[in-house]
């Protein structure tokens, strides 16, 4: 109960096969990380960041939360955009959803699910933006796959109208901020094709000078 022995044996297996296949990938890791990408994505245990884009630890910075949303004042996304951002210099922020996310669907219900109603209400939000488009779906599936994709595209939004984003650009900093869902019938990853990178893309609000 109080030891997760098979854990310890799953990682002492693992840490053996890496290093077998390269011998000094953690000596050269634990040295420093240069990962390329920040990925922010649903906390679900089905969407594993690393496996789905196969990429080896080192390779992708990830950050993960029920939903993946982007709270304009969540201080820990924040913090790890602004450490993706400024001292790993990452390129691209992917935000990456997926269909049959349980906190969208929680928050198309009108049921009281406690504490996390408060962070399922940014979701109920994206429907309001969105009801329109929404409601006029006739099959429940399909508004609630709808729903999937905009609140990765508002997250995208999100992550864009922060002060570190635009302060990379401004610095003439190459970034680009992705929208992804992800299927967990097939494992397959689609590209929304909402990718921003650079302040004129983004609504004239939200822009600063
Ligand atoms: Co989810």
């Amino acid at each position: 109960m109080r030891k997760l022995l098979h854990l310890f044996e799953n990682n002492k297996k693992w840490a053996a096969k890496t290093s077998e296949s390269d011998p000094n990938f953690f000596l050269r890791l634990s040295k420093q990380q240069s990962p390329q990408y920040l990925w922010i994505g649903c906390a679900d245990s089905r969407v594993p960041a690393n496996q789905i884009v196969d990429l080896l630890p080192g390779e992708i910075f990830v950050h993960r939360n029920i939903a993946n949303v982007v709270v304009h004042t969540d201080l820990n996304c924040l913090s790890v955009i602004q450490y993706a951002v400024e001292v790993l210099k990452i390129e691209h922020i992917i935000v990456c959803g997926h269909y049959g996310c349980g906190g969208i669907k929680a928050a198309l219900e009108s049921k009281e699910h406690g504490l996390i109603d408060n962070w399922l209400r940014h979701i109920k939000d994206v429907y309001r933006f969105h009801q329109k488009k929404i409601d006029a779906l006739e099959n429940e599936t399909d508004r609630f796959r709808l729903l999937c994709e905009l609140n990765v595209v508002e997250q995208v939004a999100n992550v864009c109208h922060t002060t570190i984003v635009q302060n990379a650009w401004k610095a003439g900093r190459e970034l680009a901020v992705h929208g992804w869902v992800y299927g967990l019938e097939d494992g397959i990853i689609k590209d929304l094709d909402v990718c921003i990178t650079g302040p004129d893309e983004i609504s004239a609000i939200h822009r600063m000078k």
